[in-house]
């Protein structure tokens, strides 16, 4: 199978082409540089010459914050983005793999979203990622949308780095506590994407790996796993200036992802520590 993967040098998308090379597919990794995803005629160019079997989009605008100053460039890359994959999808014959976030809900709901929710963002990146979405499920039959949160991978900065840069620092961190979702590690959602469309049952599934937890408490874990000398204290999200707004309860009902590739994700604590023992490998 020809894999094309957008976005490929982002913290997903490195080891998205990672595991699609692994498995033995040919792997057309498309960074920023190759295939500006908002470019509608680059991106038809490139899939009318490679015709890939799939795309796997892992390109986005991910700065949450930054996407309430910029939120023309948030709906570009996340909504405008998808459409002309989309677009190149149907023209050319090619499954989609979009990549979503938990932050298209706001949280209010008090236990885990289902795919059968309405969305309802918090923040512009939310809404950009909504547009993506629409544009997706409205063009296209055959795709997978995955909608999946709190990501750390070794090819990316993400909160367990920020933790372990900010513990050589300061002896304190404040953290919050207010917020709760699923951290997931980027190589076990790239092994389920991998798993997912081998099924071509297309649709929209939650991925994350299983529980839930604060920032606070992942914080807390993350110090523990690496015997951090730092002192974590509980915030509540209004003590900090954020620019967005993030849901406090984003936790994602992952059905029917088990009764479409048989398994769920590690608990997340399992997936941290073997992130540390990856990160440790790589260092060496
Ligand atoms: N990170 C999370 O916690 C999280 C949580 C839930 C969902 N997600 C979703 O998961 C997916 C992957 O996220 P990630 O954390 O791997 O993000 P990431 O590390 O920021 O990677 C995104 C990649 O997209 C590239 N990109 C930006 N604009 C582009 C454009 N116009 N055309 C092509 N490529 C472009 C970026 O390149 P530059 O760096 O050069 O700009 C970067 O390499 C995204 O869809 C994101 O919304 C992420």
């Amino acid at each position: 199978m020809i894999v094309a993967v957008t976005g490929a040098r982002g913290m997903l998308g490195s080891d998205i082409v990672a595991e699609m090379d692994n498995r033995g597919h040919e792997v057309l990794p498309l960074g920023k540089k190759e295939l500006d995803i908002t470019d509608l005629t680059k991106v038809k160019k490139i899939f009318h010459r490679e015709r890939p079997d799939v795309i796997i989009n892992c390109a986005a605008y991910t700065d949450v914050d930054g996407s309430e100053d910029n939120p023309h460039l948030a709906m570009s890359v996340n909504g405008l983005g998808p459409r002309n994959l989309a677009l190149a999808c149907n023209e050319y014959e090619i499954d989609l793999v979009h990549i979503s976030t938990d932050y298209v809900f706001d949280g209010q709901k008090e236990e885990a979203y289902s795919i059968f929710d309405s969305t309802s963002p918090l923040n512009t990146y939310g809404l950009s990622k909504v547009l993506g979405e629409r544009y997706v499920t409205s063009l296209l039959h055959r795709y997978y949308l995955i909608r999946t949160s709190w990501l750390f991978g070794l090819s990316g900065d993400n909160f367990v780095e920020k933790i372990l840069r900010l513990s050589e620092e300061r002896s304190e961190l404040h953290i919050v506590e207010d917020q709760v979702g699923s951290p997931t590690y980027t190589a076990d959602l790239a092994r389920l994407v991998g798993d997912l469309i081998k099924t071509r049952c297309f649709g929209v599934y939650h991925a994350t790996n299983q529980g839930y937890t604060s920032w606070y408490s992942f914080a807390r874990e993350i110090a523990a796993l690496n015997y951090l000398n730092v002192n974590i204290k509980p915030v509540s999200s209004s003590a900090r200036n954020y620019a967005a707004t993030r849901p406090s309860d984003s936790r994602l009902d992952p059905f029917p992802l088990k009764e479409t590739v048989g398994y769920l994700l590690a608990p997340w604590e399992d997936a941290l520590s073997r992130y540390m023992d990856h990160r440790a490998e790589v260092d060496l």
